[in-house]
């Protein structure tokens, strides 16, 4: 039997030897943990932090593509950009309700993100220059974030691996629309060519940073595999990634700015050149060309959409009366 707690309980009283290793039990027998469930602190924080910085990133993921919505070359890459960027946003709005089920506000989160304590994706502190940057986003970074996300499905947190189901399936069509730019501009005129090369070379090693630190710098890592938050390991998911999108590249003729990305026979994979992991924190810190805007930007959406909220709250609290006057027992 296992305790049950209220949302946020501190967890301090059940983390006895007996507790932790009841809730190793439950895990390794592929049991989701459930927000009523009780659970270790770090558990609980582990996740608070990675759903909340997940959250972040699809939120913040909509400013560099949604710069493009109103210079996309046609009705069609408009629409298809439109509700991309719409289902990044969607995206960010399950995360918020998955980690606010482990006691954690949704204002809480916003004021973490907008003081900077809260990170979210580098990726995203990257500009957008060209046209050719959306179809190489599409295609590269959701991508990486489908090769992220895929493990998640199975997370043993339940509301975060419930929400990673349909979040996935979206990103594989936001992937598939920005091959699809890709192709049409790798097979259009030679300046066409050589916008989408010049993008694939701007973005091909942040991508490849969006893994995460070597497996040998990550924090905490052994701990998140054994709670099965992680369920592969930052280098293993980045070689995964490029097994399979330097072919993708390759069949296009495009050329990927590494000279020592190559086949290896022997361990079945490709071997590719050394990241600069100083690149990696200076951004992760905040020196990277965007950080300052997308807060800037952020900020402002949050306090421009001020009167949405406080009329959504008005009007439930009214709808809460009416129904009160009508049935006044019921609502007791
Ligand atoms: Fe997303
Ligand atoms: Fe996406």
């Amino acid at each position: 039997m296992y305790a049950q707690g209220l949302i946020g309980a501190d967890g301090k009283t059940g983390e006895s030897p007996e507790f932790l290793e009841a809730f190793q039990k439950r895990i390794d027998a592929e049991e989701k943990i459930e927000p009523n469930d009780a659970m270790p602190e770090g558990y609980r924080k582990t996740l608070i932090r990675q759903i909340g910085q997940h959250a972040h990133s699809e939120i913040v993921g909509m400013l560099p593509e949604g710069n493009w919505i109103t210079r996309a070359p046609s009705l069609k890459r408009k629409a298809a950009l439109l509700a991309k960027v719409q289902d990044e946003g969607g995206h960010g709005l399950y995360l918020y309700s998955a980690a606010e089920t482990l006691g954690v506000s949704r204002e809480q989160m916003t004021e973490e993100l907008h003081s900077g304590k809260a990170k979210y994706s580098s990726i995203f502190n990257y500009p957008t220059l060209t046209w050719a940057d959306i179809g190489i986003i599409g295609w590269l970074v959701d991508g990486a974030a489908i090769m992220n996300q895929i493990p998640l499905c199975r997370c043993s947190y339940g509301p975060y691996a419930r929400a990673m189901i349909r979040v996935c399936k979206e990103e594989s069509f936001h992937q598939r629309q920005g091959y699809e730019i890709v192709m049409t501009l790798a097979q259009g005129t030679p300046a066409q060519r050589e916008m989408v090369q010049d993008a694939l070379n701007r973005w091909w090693w942040p991508v490849l940073m969006m893994f995460g630190p070597h497996d040998s710098d990550s924090q905490h890592s052994d701990q998140n595999m054994a709670w099965k938050i992680k369920r592969f390991s930052n280098d293993a998911l980045r070689q995964k990634f490029v097994d399979a999108t330097v072919p993708q590249g390759e069949y296009l003729g495009l050329t990927f700015p590494d000279p020592e990305l190559k086949w290896n026979e022997e361990k079945g994979g490709y071997d590719f050149g050394p990241i600069d992991w100083d690149e990696f924190w200076r951004v992760v810190k905040g020196g990277g060309v965007m950080n300052r805007d997308r807060i800037r930007d952020r900020k402002a959406a949050w306090e421009n959409g001020a009167w949405v909220r406080e009329a959504a709250l008005a009007h439930a609290e009214k709808r809460r009366q009416r129904a009160a006057e009508a049935a006044p027992i019921a609502a007791e």
